[in-house]
């Protein structure tokens, strides 16, 4: 299969800058997922590697080969859009044979390969069938098996699963990653949804307003979010803010004053940091304990979501509003206060320039 790079992207629509300096390289057979809010350019960017639109500067690299001025059908690439874009007169058969045929492909390979698509996609028994008679999940199996047989280098997915109901999403998340086992494939999916990122990525590139603000593994960006913005965008339930006082530092700690907790003393490397007059806390629902001792920070309960092995807890701190993760069987009730402990190796902390300040060391 193929390595992709791409170098010094910048786009472009009229005067508007939608891509800016982009540069990524991506291993081979990599599954690689760009996440970002609506707008933020990951149709443009996947666009750009198919050929379908031009960079305004930078070049395109897919196995050192620069393909900038290639035509989309040179570059060895298949796309697969959210709307699948079947031919609804034709059968499923017909309709992953339609670039074969368009590519005069001799009957008999372009059986196999039709035959070999539909096995791998478990769709050996709907080859008869016509689009309208399958579910909205088969239907989007038959828009990749048309993406297979092409034996592309590159699959490219622009959101493939956001017109399917949450459980058949989750189904198709599992299938798409068995398929890049089986296909041994490099593969660039684009959603907006984190916990599709999370789940299926070996890399994640997380896009903010045309730029990337971080690239890499689920944990990485889990543990280690370099921005507020990656910090806030990745982990369910969401990362909880606080904005707190920085009291003073040393070149490897830094003592804050969390209102309603007290001064807090995080083992984090200050140089370079903008202190500011106030900076903020990041503390994960799941990594609050409960405490009994009368300690900690008060946390207001409105709502609780009982998941069984676990229970949610929304709610505020300070005003602010706040989330926990808390163990199933916890004792907590709606219009009830709970006490609240952080573990400060656990704390995440931004400057005022909204940058991660880099923690001494963690277990990961
Ligand atoms: N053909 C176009 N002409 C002008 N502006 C465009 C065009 N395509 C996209 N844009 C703009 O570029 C930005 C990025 O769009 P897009 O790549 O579709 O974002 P995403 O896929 O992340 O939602 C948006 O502000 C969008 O309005
Ligand atoms: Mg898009």
């Amino acid at each position: 299969m193929a390595t992709v790079a791409l170098q010094n992207i910048n786009k472009c629509f009229n005067e508007t800058q939608v891509l800016d300096n982009i540069n990524l390289d991506i291993k081979d057979k990599e599954f690689i997922v760009f996440v970002g809010p609506s707008g933020c350019g990951k149709t443009t960017l996947l666009r750009i590697i198919a050929g379908l639109e031009e960079a305004s500067e930078g070049a395109i690299i897919i196995d050192n080969q620069d393909v900038s001025n290639s035509h989309p059908i040179d570059r060895g690439i298949s796309m697969v859009f959210q709307s699948y874009a079947l031919y609804p007169h034709l059968s499923v058969f017909e309709n992953i044979a339609f670039p074969l045929r368009v590519a005069k492909l001799p009957e008999p390979e372009l059986r196999q390969r039709v035959q070999e698509a539909a096995s791998v996609l478990q769709l050996e028994n709907r080859l008869d069938h016509k689009p309208g008679e399958l579910s909205g999940g088969q239907r989007q199996r038959v828009a990749i098996g048309r993406s297979i047989v092409r034996n592309p280098k590159v699959f490219l997915f622009d959101e493939p699963l956001s017109n399917l109901d949450a459980a058949l999403r989750g189904d198709m998340r599992v299938e798409l990653a068995k398929l890049h086992h089986r296909l041994n494939a490099t593969m660039i999916y684009v959603t907006h949804d984190q916990v599709e990122a999370m789940t299926m990525a070996d890399r994640i590139v997380v896009l903010n307003d045309g730029k990337v603000e971080q690239y890499g593994s689920p944990m990485e960006l889990y543990h280690h979010p370099k921005t507020l913005f990656v910090a806030n965008f990745i982990g369910q339930p969401n990362m909880n803010f606080l904005t707190c006082q920085p009291l003073h530092h040393i070149e490897d700690s830094l003592t804050i004053d969390v209102s309603g907790y007290g001064h807090l003393t995080l083992p984090v490397h200050t140089t370079g940091a903008n202190l500011g007059s106030s900076i903020e806390l990041g503390i994960r629902p799941e990594d609050i304990q409960l405490t009994d001792h009368g300690e900690g920070f008060t946390m207001h309960i409105d709502v609780i979501e009982q998941l069984g092995g676990s229970t949610i807890a929304h709610g505020q701190v300070n005003d602010k509003d706040f989330c926990a993760v808390l163990p199933g069987d916890a004792n907590i009730k709606p219009g009830g206060e709970i006490k609240l402990a952080i573990n400060a190796s656990k704390c995440h902390i931004f400057d005022a320039d909204g940058k991660a300040m880099r923690r001494l060391q963690s277990g990961h």
